[in-house]
């Protein structure tokens, strides 16, 4: 079933995911903050917006932006999503954001008469293209009902996490906690077996052959052992604003999570030294260049 969709925020996770509800069959009207990025997909058969408004029009509107002052800026500001959404349609927000702002947008929509989900993703920008995205969902049955067929557009697998839309972003900010201490980990254990003579490309392989087999370690494992970390695909900023939710949220519910405070540390020593452009794994490679093993990140 093919829906009439506005989809607003382009960037390296967007992107792909426009494409692909295009390949889906989907009639899609984009809007990027900077314009440019919107031609390949208007290319391929997309509408293009002029402004926020005009990707409003439909059943649905995505956002996949980069923080919660991105997605205040397209939902509150002039000619927002808030005030040019129908009633009845369904503001699906994708990005990974906060909780307290998923609750304030649940709120707001339910007042304004329109549906709200919160469908934060897994997975890399190589999966957002290929349709291989994990969405972790929530909202109502109704709205979830009527969204899942761009999920299957987007992703491999849909959860449904509940019914309250901020579950689904508690539950994308605790995996990217989860994701963050492996990448600190794996970068702490490969220092060490490193200064005692071991390979370290060797060493993986070991791991990811026996006991550490799940993706995260494989993935993120490569890039610490490549000592690869530009281009980005999540920007380390990013990873930052991540571990600074978690945080903010662990302390609203009296949850005290030590290692995420470590890895908020670890994210400002990276941003400190010019990490800014780096993907969030470099944090992998900040106890190399504490032992004296790396120079530079
Ligand atoms: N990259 C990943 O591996 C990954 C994986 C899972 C989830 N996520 C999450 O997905 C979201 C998008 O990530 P990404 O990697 O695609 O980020 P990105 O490449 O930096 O793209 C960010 C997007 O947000 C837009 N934007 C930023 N500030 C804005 C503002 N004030 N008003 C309007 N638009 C604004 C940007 O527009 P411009 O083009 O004009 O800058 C761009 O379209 C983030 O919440 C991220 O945490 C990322």
């Amino acid at each position: 079933m093919s829906m009439k969709i506005g989809f607003i925020g382009l960037g390296r996770m967007g992107a792909g995911m426009a494409a692909n509800l295009l390949a889906g069959g989907h009639e899609v009207t984009v809007f990027n903050r900077t314009p440019g990025k919107a031609q390949a997909l208007v290319e391929r058969g997309a509408h293009a917006a002029g402004r926020v408004a005009d990707a409003c029009r439909g059943n649905a509107v995505v956002t996949m932006l980069a923080d919660d002052a991105a997605v205040e800026d397209v939902v509150f500001g002039d000619g927002g999503i808030l005030g040019s959404l129908g009633k009845g349609a369904i503001h699906v927000s994708m990005s990974t954001i906060s909780v307290a702002l998923s609750e304030r947008l649940t709120s707001v929509h339910a007042d304004a008469g329109q549906r709200f989900v919160a469908a934060p993703v897994f997975g890399r920008p190589d999966a957002a293209a290929s349709a291989k995205l994990f969405i972790a969902a929530a909202g109502a049955p109704d709205a979830l009902d009527a969204c899942s067929t761009l999920f299957e557009s987007m992703g491999q697998k849909t959860y449904s996490i509940g019914t309250a839309p901020p579950t689904a972003n508690l539950v994308k900010l605790s995996g990217n906690f989860l994701t963050a201490s492996v990448i600190e980990s794996l970068g702490e254990a490969m220092a060490l077996v490193e200064r005692a003579g071991v390979d370290r490309h060797r060493y993986l392989d070991f791991l990811t052959s026996t006991l550490f087999t799940a993706p995260v370690y494989k993935t993120y494992g490569e890039l610490i052992a490549q000592r690869r970390f530009e281009p980005a695909a999540f920007a380390a900023p990013l990873g930052a604003k991540d571990i600074r939710l978690t945080l903010a949220v662990a302390d609203s519910l009296r949850v005290p999570m030590p290692f995420a405070s470590v890895l908020h540390d670890r994210f400002v020593t990276l941003l400190a030294h010019g990490g800014e452009a780096l993907d969030w794994s470099a944090i992998g490679q900040l106890a190399a260049k504490d032992s004296g093993q790396a120079t530079g990140l």
